[in-house]
C-alpha cells in the first residue's frame, strides 16, 4: 500500500503520463534496458555491502566490547586469506562494472550509418530542433520515427545547456563552439519529456520540451505535414513565427507581462530609458541594433542577458520580427514596475 503510494508519487514526479515505475521513467529505447541494469546491478551490490558491513561492525563492537577496566586488546595477527578476499572480489566487482558500462558506453558512441540526422541547439532558454533532410525546424519538439536510429547532433549558441531525455537515459553537454551528440532508436511511440539538465540561468527550468515517437504511419504522415515546417515570409504570421522559432518569447512577453526581458507590445514609436538615463525612442534602427546588439543599450531596469542575433538572421527575417513587434499593440507596459 504504502510502496504502491510511494510508487505513484514517484511516478508522477517523475513523468505525469508515465508507465514508468518508482525509480524510472518508461524505457523507450534500445539503451534503456542496459543503464537500467547497470544501475540496479551497482544499486544492489551497494545495498548488500552497506548491509553486511553494519551488521558486522554492529555484531563485533557488541562480541568483542570492553567488559571492564583492565582488559587489554589481544595480539594482533593477519590474515593472508581474508585480506587476498576483501582486495579480490571488490576488484572484479569493479571490473565487472566497468566492462559492463564499457560496453553500452561503446553501443551509444557507434552510430549506424542509416541515422536520421537531426540537429539540436539550445539558447537561453529554448531547444530548436533541425531536420536538414526534411527542411523542417521545430521547437522544444524532437518528433522521430519507432525503430529507426536517430543521431542528434547537438550545439548551444550561448552558454552550457545538457539535452537529457530521461525516458532514452540519454543525456549530454550542448557546448557553445563544439559539436556533442548521441543517436538512440526508440522502443515505444508515445510522448515523453526532454530537459535541460545544466543550470543555465534564470528560466534554466523551463527549458524543457517533448519528444513524440511515431510509428511508420504517422511518421510518413509528419514528414508530409506542414508541422515544423520552413516559413514562408509572405504568410501574414512569419514574424510572429520567427518570434517563437528564435526563442524570443522565452524572454519577452508579448503582453505586457515583465519576463527576463521588457514586454514588447505597444513599445514601437514610444519613448523608452537607457540605464544610463538617456531617453531612446523605439523605431527600426533600435530594434534592430537592439536584436543584433543587444548590449549596446539596456533598458533601464534590466539585466544585459540577451545574446547576439548577429549572423544568425537573414535580413528578411530580421525585417520579420521587426515588423511584427511593430504592429504589436496594446500601451506600452511600464519597464520597471
Ligand atoms: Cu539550458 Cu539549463
Amino acid at each position: 500500500m504504502t510502496l504502491s503510494l510511494l510508487g505513484k508519487l514517484g511516478g508522477g514526479l517523475v513523468l505525469a503520463e508515465a508507465q514508468g515505475g518508482f525509480w524510472m521513467p518508461p524505457k523507450a529505447s534500445t539503451f534503456a534496458e542496459g543503464v537500467d541494469g547497470l544501475f540496479d546491478f551497482i544499486l544492489i551490490l551497494s545495498i548488500v555491502f552497506f548491509v553486511g558491513l553494519m551488521a558486522l561492525m554492529v555484531y563485533f563492537a557488541v562480541k568483542y566490547r570492553r567488559t571492564h577496566v583492565e582488559q587489554k586488546t589481544s595480539p594482533l595477527k593477519h590474515s593472508f586469506k581474508l585480506e587476498f578476499l576483501w582486495s579480490a572480489i571488490p576488484t572484479v566487482l569493479l571490473l565487472v562494472i566497468f566492462a559492463w558500462g564499457q560496453r553500452d558506453f561503446i553501443l551509444m558512441n557507434a552510430v549506424p550509418d542509416s541515422a536520421l540526422d537531426v540537429r539540436v541547439t539550445g539558447q537561453k532558454w529554448s531547444w530548436s530542433i533541425g531536420y536538414p533532410s526534411l527542411g523542417k525546424e521545430c521547437q522544444n519538439k524532437l518528433v522521430v520515427p519507432l525503430g529507426e536510429p536517430v543521431k542528434l547532433t547537438i550545439s548551444s549558441v550561448d552558454v552550457l545547456h545538457s539535452f537529457w531525455i530521461p525516458a532514452f537515459r540519454l543525456k549530454r553537454d550542448a557546448l557553445p563552439n563544439k559539436y556533442t551528440g548521441y543517436w538512440f532508436e526508440a522502443t515505444q511511440t508515445g510522448d515523453f519529456p526532454l530537459y535541460c539538465a545544466e543550470y543555465c540561468g534564470t528560466d534554466h527550468s523551463v527549458m524543457t520540451g517533448r519528444v513524440q515517437v511515431l510509428d511508420a504511419e504517422a511518421w510518413k504522415a509528419w514528414v508530409a505535414s506542414d508541422d515544423c515546417a520552413g516559413l514562408d515570409p509572405t504568410a501574414a504570421d512569419y514574424g510572429e513565427k520567427l518570434f517563437v522559432k528564435y526563442g524570443c518569447n522565452a524572454c519577452h512577453s508579448v503582453e505586457g507581462v515583465r519576463l527576463v526581458g521588457p514586454p514588447l507590445n505597444g513599445i514601437y514609436g514610444k519613448p523608452e530609458t537607457m540605464q544610463d538615463g538617456s531617453q531612446v525612442t523605439v523605431d527600426d534602427n533600435y530594434l534592430r541594433e537592439a536584436i543584433l546588439d543587444p548590449n549596446a543599450s539596456i533598458v533601464q531596469g534590466f539585466a544585459p542577458a540577451m545574446p547576439t542575433f548577429q549572423g544568425r538572421l537573414t535580413d528578411q527575417e530580421l525585417n520579420g520580427i521587426i515588423d511584427y513587434i511593430k504592429q504589436l499593440g496594446g500601451d506600452a507596459a511600464p519597464a520597471n514596475p
